[in-house]
């Protein structure tokens, strides 16, 4: 793919030398608003959920997609995907609590926590939140977390463990027997039995391999294995299923020598093999669901940021900007790439090769390694792209640094949805004890 048409199929576009992001002027936004800044496009938002809804519906009507809140809990983005039809997956009560606030029906959201307690059991049944179980163990917990509220037992579901996992960074590969998510195999007979004996009357299963998987073909023996398991327990319990979740993970190209994942081919590994178990077997009409998260939100989102320092130390050159691991974690947390570019592309004679490097004060604070790019000056914004998941989600207020403003670009006009955080902020809930005051 050429250049110029990853970064279009991103939003983005250079106009006389300056970017221009979902068709508005990024120097013009970073002047209004200050950085670093994540700016976010609604239109890449709902272009990403109906590309990827259009592809289930070709194949097979009853799906759905239910967004992985985790990669972005702004209320304005579950809004626009809740106002798509999208449903939601949470991975915590948290999660739950802001998918109501932004006015979303529980019937809509699957709660796929891990290590639960009674508290999160309880949260969710009183507000009839569909649980998907990582243990047998959770199970007996649950079950009585109904009958001690009083409530019908109607669905539940478990995580189950492929084995065969894959991701972008080990840290995200949640399948595997090492893998502390979801039962195996050998357990899964046990798991559905035990649930019929304590009255659970329908059911679902789901899988989540991993996270950031560019190449469709690393699904395909998670795939087989999970319609293995679906076949021998539906045989042996003779059970129907309402719906099979086959998780997330759908990647993006961070790099601009990436292609997109393959969506025709993901739907031939993942969807038509779904399809042909449920046309041959005795699963009832499950529906399919799917729960992407990076997909739909990560190109959808920029950081602008500013250069304040640019250090020669006669080794290297470092290009100084106000976004940090605070800001943004991946790089520093897994390694991960984002591509940088400057907002005014001015000297596109001369390129030199800098670190991009963020204020906190620790040295694995990089945000681009060995980045090539025209010559910059102090004071120069750059861009840094695909911030839209697990960006802000996994900011933080390290070194006592407030976390930035979030706007929302919709038809041509730009919408503050979050507030920089202030210096009380970081003050806010401590008490100091009486004999320190
Ligand atoms: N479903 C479950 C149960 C998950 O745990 C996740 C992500 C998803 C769906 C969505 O996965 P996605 O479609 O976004 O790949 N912080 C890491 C990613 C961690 C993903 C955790 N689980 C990163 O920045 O790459």
């Amino acid at each position: 793919m050429k250049y110029v048409d990853w970064l279009k199929q991103k939003g983005l576009e250079y106009r006389d030398s300056v970017l221009h992001f979902a068709n508005m002027n990024t120097i013009e936004i970073a002047e209004k608003f200050g950085t670093p800044i994540y700016v976010i496009s609604e239109e890449l938002i709902r272009s990403r959920y109906k590309k990827l809804k259009d592809l289930l519906d070709s194949e097979y009507k009853n799906n759905s997609i239910h967004y992985a809140v985790k990669a972005n809990s702004n209320l304005s983005i579950l809004k626009i995907l809740d106002s798509e039809g999208a449903c939601f997956d949470c991975t915590s009560t948290g999660e739950i609590y802001i998918c109501l606030k932004a006015g979303i029906s529980p019937n809509k959201i699957i709660y796929t926590g891990n290590m639960f307690t009674n508290d999160d059991f309880k949260f969710a049944v009183e507000k009839n939140i569909l649980v998907n179980l990582d243990s047998i163990s959770q199970l007996k917990r649950l079950a009585k977390i109904y009958e001690d509220l009083g409530k019908e037992k109607e669905t539940v579901s478990f995580r189950i463990n492929p084995e065969f996992g894959a991701g972008h960074h080990s840290h995200t590969i949640t399948a595997g027997k090492t893998i502390k998510f979801g039962i195996l195999d050998d357990q899964v007979i046990e798991a559905y039995s035990k649930a019929k004996e304590f009255g659970f009357k329908k059911f679902g299963t789901h899988i989540h391999i991993g996270s950031g998987i560019i190449n469709a073909h690393d699904f395909e023996k998670a795939i087989d294995k999970y319609l293995t398991i679906i076949m021998k327990l539906s045989d042996t319990l003779d059970i129907a299923f309402e719906f099979l979740d086959f998780g997330g993970g759908l990647g993006i190209p961070y790099r601009p020598e990436e292609d997109p994942l393959d969506l025709e081919l993901y739907k031939s590994i993942v969807l038509k093999k779904f399809k042909n178990i449920v046309e041959k077997g005795n699963l009832g009409e499950p529906k399919f669901i799917i729960e992407p998260g990076r997909y739909l939100s990560a190109e959808s989102s920029i950081i602008l940021t500013q250069i304040n320092t640019i250090k020669d130390n006669g080794f290297k050159l470092f290009a100084g900007i106000n976004t940090g691991f605070n800001t943004l974690l991946r790089p520093t947390m897994y390694g991960s790439y984002h591509h940088i570019i400057p907002c005014n592309n001015r000297s596109k004679e001369k390129t030199l090769t800098y670190d991009i490097v963020g204020p906190i004060c620790e040295s694995g604070d990089t945000i681009g390694k060995e980045r090539e790019l025209p010559e910059l000056e102090e004071e120069d914004y750059l861009a840094i792209l695909d911030t839209g998941a697990y960006g802000f989600t996994m900011s933080s207020p390290y070194n006592s640094r407030p976390r930035p403003a979030e706007i929302l670009i919709y038809k041509g006009q730009t919408f503050k949805i979050r507030e920089a955080e202030t210096f009380e902020d970081l003050a806010k809930n401590q008490e100091i004890p009486d004999h320190l005051k």
